[in-house]
């Protein structure tokens, strides 16, 4: 870990019922003790949730973020979408942008790069997904991929630092594959290497995705240039979260 502000974003995906609320009460506890404030826990649930949350998040020391976003601004007439200034309204600070899930439905880096501008305009943070594929892995194309990724997705921007580069290889999503400590440190390196030199990012700041749980969480912490994880599957378990964040914080 680095010796900065260590996020734990939880990141719910398409899960959404009232009782899941419930389960963030002993969160919420844990983010007040002193011990746990150099935490960054910031919870994205769906829109559907998002203001509920905010209310939630004000009795501790929790952030609230979206998932996604339209790549038009304002309102207007688009069915069906959801804007960053009606992002902004609910009162979350945050938005994950990129993401793979929603990469292999449609999302390209043009794209991408629209929403990234449009959640600047409002002040949004965002949390900006990149990773390869399995396959682009075996052809050896990684750097090549989170590379593009990056200078596409970030085209015309500068100096912005409200911007947290999740790497989260896909082929590690939902798997319980993962990449060996050191290849995660080189491709981190690598990230924030651009970062400051294509971007002027004073402290880039570049957290890891892809199956991160209570378990592996001991070894992951000790890759020494991570600034924290987005966490899936192991978020929606209260539980769980909680000890992914002692275990890293003691
Ligand atoms: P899992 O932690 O379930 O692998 O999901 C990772 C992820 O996609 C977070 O955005």
């Amino acid at each position: 870990m680095t010796n900065n502000k260590i996020y734990f974003i939880a990141n719910w995906k398409m899960n959404a019922y009232s009782s899941l609320i419930n389960r963030l009460n002993k969160v919420i506890n844990l983010s007040k003790k002193k011990k746990f404030k150099k935490a960054g826990i910031i919870y994205c649930p769906p829109f559907t949730l998002l203001e509920q949350f905010v209310k939630i998040s004000k009795r501790g020391n929790i952030d609230v973020g979206a998932q996604d976003c339209f790549y038009e601004s304002g309102f207007g007439p688009y069915t069906g979408n959801v804007s960053t200034k009606m992002i902004k309204l609910t009162g979350a600070r945050y938005i994950i942008l990129g993401h793979s899930e929603k990469r292999t439905i449609g999302d390209n880096n043009n794209i991408i790069n629209k929403k990234i501008k449009s959640s600047i305009n409002e002040k949004l943070k965002i949390i900006f997904c990149i990773g390869e594929s399995y396959k682009e892995k075996k052809q050896k194309k990684t750097y090549q991929v989170i590379k593009n990724q990056i200078i596409h997705g970030l085209k015309n921007i500068k100096k912005y630092n409200d911007i947290i580069i999740a790497y989260e290889p896909v082929w590690s999503i939902g798997t319980g594959l993962m990449p060996k400590n050191y290849e995660i440190f080189q491709k981190i390196d690598f990230i924030k290497t651009i970062l400051r030199k294509k971007f002027k990012f004073n402290t880039p700041k570049v957290i890891y995705g892809g199956s991160v749980n209570s378990k592996n969480i001991n070894n992951l912490k000790k890759i020494k240039n991570v600034d924290g994880f987005l966490i899936g599957g192991a978020s929606l378990n209260q539980n769980k979260f909680i000890d992914i964040v002692k275990k890293t914080i003691i």
